[in-house]
């Protein structure tokens, strides 16, 4: 199994080209689903979570076919046709493995009429349930049944006959589930208290593009009239703003300058203003952001919401680099009650860190130090990298295969940009 090495102190001093969004392309990818013409992709990152999505379309009758990837370019282009869909189910062993693969209900339900999917079950987290999902296929006017383990939805005619669903909280996974299966149903569908997060967006963008008509975009009422077919279209995956803010993070702790090329400031409002009250500068330019700091993060009080607000998936990364901060900074989880797994290991780097219930008090220390660590997933393992790249001695993270789902070639961007990092294989 692989392992990453960092011996860390060295400040960080470049450009890092960001990746496409993985939590975009997880939910475009399905949309090939909804249409017997191709759909492709560009801007896709190279990572294990769109290979295995890819493998799952590929179970369903859906070819997907990668143009033009020579190694060392960022980014692929995909292009996907399920000409005809051969099988409507998504088995446990896929969706154990790969939540997102939830994300094929809706199109499923939307093209065939029918889809069996796999419970979850939990994650690393936290309980992570889909009954908000199952309630807005429901609401849409899916029959849904629910046994051994699996959830089956069926629309009467073939077409869901449409419907109202006023989400009881934000769910971007249920939004995006509904936002698919509506594309194609016979009568509106209406969601309101939608997610507004920016890969929602690209979402509403891209099947626009193939031909459904929805308005709303980017609010919290979404109005969608879906049609009988759908056609084909080629469209760039956003810009990734976890990656982009986890760099970010990361030269907030090492100092240096780092420009982040293709990010998109717009996407993270929340994330650029805490970087700034955290004392780092920010330039926001044409063809990305430049992040600049002198290694002293101050320290935040900080709270994960929905969209607009400040995103769950960048608490661990801040959490590192409060670790360093000058004075104790407050950080409370809202949206999941299990996302701390990183704390016991940050604290075995010297971090010190105190979790009561959703909260987390983060009193910064003036030194790091390198250690054995591993994280149970994905966020909570580039935390580790972020206070091993700032930490005295050697680090080695363990369990890569966490970070190789969602950061595309890691080792090779932050050792581009001055980080003495490697990946070590056991053979
Ligand atoms: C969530 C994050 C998303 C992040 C992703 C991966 C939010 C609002 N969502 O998306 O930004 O990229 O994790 O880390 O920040 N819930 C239910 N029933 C459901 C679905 C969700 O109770 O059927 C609850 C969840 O337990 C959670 C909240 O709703 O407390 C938001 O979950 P949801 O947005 O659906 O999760 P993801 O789509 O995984």
């Amino acid at each position: 199994m692989d392992r990453i090495l960092i011996r860390g102190g060295n400040r960080l001093n470049g450009a890092i080209p960001i990746s496409g969004a993985k939590n975009s392309a997880l939910t475009l990818m399905p949309c090939a689903l909804l249409t017997d013409e191709p759909l492709t992709l560009r801007n896709l990152p190279r990572l294990a979570d769109v290979d295995s999505f890819g493998h799952l379309l590929n179970q369903l009758g859906c070819s997907t076919m990668i143009e033009g990837a020579r190694p060392e370019d960022f980014g692929r282009v995909m292009t996907m046709r399920a000409g005809k869909v051969t099988a409507t189910i998504a088995p446990y062993d896929i969706v154990r493995k790969m939540r997102a693969s939830i994300l094929v209900l809706g199109p499923l339900l939307a093209r065939e009429g029918e889809a069996k999917v796999s419970l979850p079950g939990g994650c690393a987290i936290g309980n992570r349930p889909i009954d908000l999902h199952l309630k807005v296929l429901e609401a849409f006017g899916a029959e849904m049944d629910t046994s051994n383990g699996y959830v089956t939805a069926r629309a009467k005619d073939g077409r869901l006959p449409g419907g109202t669903m006023v989400f009881p909280v934000v769910s971007v996974g249920a939004t995006e589930n509904a936002l698919m299966a509506a594309s194609r149903a016979k009568g509106t569908c209406v969601i309101e208290n939608a997610a507004r997060e920016p890969e929602i967006v690209d979402l509403c963008n891209l099947l626009v593009a193939m031909g459904v008509s929805i308005d709303g975009i980017g609010t919290e009422t979404l109005t969608i009239e879906g049609r009988d077919r759908l056609n084909g279209a080629t469209y760039r995956v956003m810009p990734d703003r976890i990656e982009a803010g986890s760099y970010a993070c990361a030269v907030g702790i090492t100092g240096g300058e780092i420009d982040l090329v293709g990010a998109k400031a717009a996407d993270m409002q929340a994330t650029l203003i805490a970087l700034k009250e955290a004392g780092l500068s920010i330039t926001e330019h044409r063809d990305g952001i430049k992040v600049a700091a002198d290694g002293t993060p101050k320290a935040l009080t900080l709270s994960t919401a929905p969209f607009p607000g400040f995103a769950t998936d960048m608490q661990a990364q801040f959490m590192a680099m409060l670790a360093k901060a000058d004075g104790a900074s407050v950080l409370t989880e809202t949206i999941f009650e299990n996302r701390y797994m990183h704390v016991p290991e940050l604290a075995r780097m010297g971090a010190d860190i105190q979790v009561k219930g959703r909260t987390a008090v983060v009193r910064g220390v003036d030194r790091l130090a390198g250690a054995p660590v591993m994280a149970t997933d994905l966020r909570a393992s580039m935390s580790l990298i972020i206070a091993g790249l700032a930490a005295e001695g050697e680090t080695q993270v363990n369990r890569v295969y966490h970070l190789d789902r969602g950061y595309e070639r890691l080792e090779e961007k932050l050792s581009a940009v001055g980080a003495d990092i490697e990946r070590v294989s056991d053979g």
